[in-house]
């Protein structure tokens, strides 16, 4: 396994308190701007297939929008029924003003 670094949104497409959606290869992945840190987890819920960023980001809570199921972004742990699998999270960083993502890759 080793790390690779996507680059995948300039910082002004993701404003504070909000969401964005990007796919790398064919991961859903989400990133949060939450007060100027940028966060990313898996933007598939742990308990269906339903894209977080449908739902709502309330403060560093993101809120499935199919059944109501919380997960801290920050850590990815779920908060609240029904959800009781944690989210993956991912490192991110900045680039000369764009947002880049780690995976790992085989
Ligand atoms: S699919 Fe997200 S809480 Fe059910």
């Amino acid at each position: 396994m080793s790390e690779v670094w996507h680059s995948v949104c300039a910082l002004d497409e993701i404003q504070a308190g909000t969401m964005l959606p990007i796919e790398i290869g064919d991961m859903h992945i989400a990133i949060y701007n939450i007060d100027g840190e940028y966060f990313a987890t898996d933007n598939v819920c742990t308990h269906g297939f339903a894209l977080l960023t449908d739902g709502f980001l309330d403060g560093d809570s993101v809120e499935c929008a199919l059944h109501g199921g919380c997960f801290d972004v920050r850590t990815g742990k779920a908060q609240c029924d029904p959800v009781d699998v944690d989210l993956r999270t991912f490192q991110t960083r900045l680039v000369n003003d764009r947002i880049e993502v780690c995976i790992e890759e085989a």
